[in-house]
């Protein structure tokens, strides 16, 4: 079971973002990058050309975390974009199976987005469509806010469905993932780790992902869903 680590660059230096993209490249093994319209979420961020432009000059795939409306529409640009990863957010599709399908016909590992209050179980037919199940342990909009607990339950009941159906879908842990908490999710069955303060907010973020990295596979070792499989 491999983890791995998508440091988030909304907590980086938006003037500078080719430079902040190179303090991880040697560490991660995707970048995360938030796309927020001021409709989805109460934030604003960066959009298509600025997604194209990453694209193009960063080291590591793109794992892009739509927190748009009308993703339905817009999803797929960001595939053509070149993001090698999209996420959608569940509640803001119509259409999640076909959204996901347009996604992996252009190229893209498709994935879909809960927010914290989003049952796993009312959407778990999905799962066969997908690549990645993000579960979000803050509401979307903003890094720096703490990590909700009472998402683990969440995190261990996809882990057990992917599991149950034999599926090979990533598990995503993405808001207040620090040293501080790592483990738990990792414990509960997540496999891919999003942190944006935990690492842009060290003086040195290629070795905050490092330690993040060992916390996490040293408490999959130990895991239930690990030890199991
Ligand atoms: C929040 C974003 C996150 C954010 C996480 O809506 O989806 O990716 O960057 O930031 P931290 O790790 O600081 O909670
Ligand atoms: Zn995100």
């Amino acid at each position: 079971m491999s983890v791995q680590l998508s440091p988030s660059i909304l907590s980086a230096d938006f003037s500078n973002l080719a430079a902040e993209l190179a303090r991880v490249s040697s560490a991660a093994d995707w970048v995360h990058v938030d796309v927020m319209d001021n409709h989805f979420v109460p934030n604003l961020t960066i959009g298509l050309p600025v997604v194209e432009r990453l694209a193009e000059v960063s080291a590591l795939p793109l794992d892009c975390h739509l927190m748009i409306t009308d993703v339905d529409k817009w999803g797929p640009g960001y595939a053509e974009a070149g993001a090698r990863s999209v996420t959608f957010h569940v509640e803001a599709s119509g259409a999640p199976a076909a959204l996901a399908r347009d996604l992996r016909r252009l190229g893209a590992r498709a994935g879909m987005a809960l927010k914290p209050g989003t049952p796993i179980d009312d959407h778990a037919d999905l799962l066969p469509e997908l690549d990645m199940l993000l579960l979000m342990t803050v509401e979307p909009g903003f890094g720096g806010q703490q990590f909700m607990d009472h998402v683990l339950p969440k995190i261990r009941r996809a882990r057990e469905l992917v599991s149950a159906a034999g599926l090979d879908v990533w598990v995503q842990v993405d808001g207040g993932v620090s040293t501080q908490t790592i483990e738990r999710c990792a414990d509960a069955g997540a496999d891919i780790f999003v942190a944006g303060s935990a690492v842009y907010q060290a003086d040195d973020p290629a070795a905050a992902v490092q330690a993040l990295r060992a916390q996490a596979v040293a408490a999959t070792a130990g895991s239930w869903w690990a030890v199991a499989d």
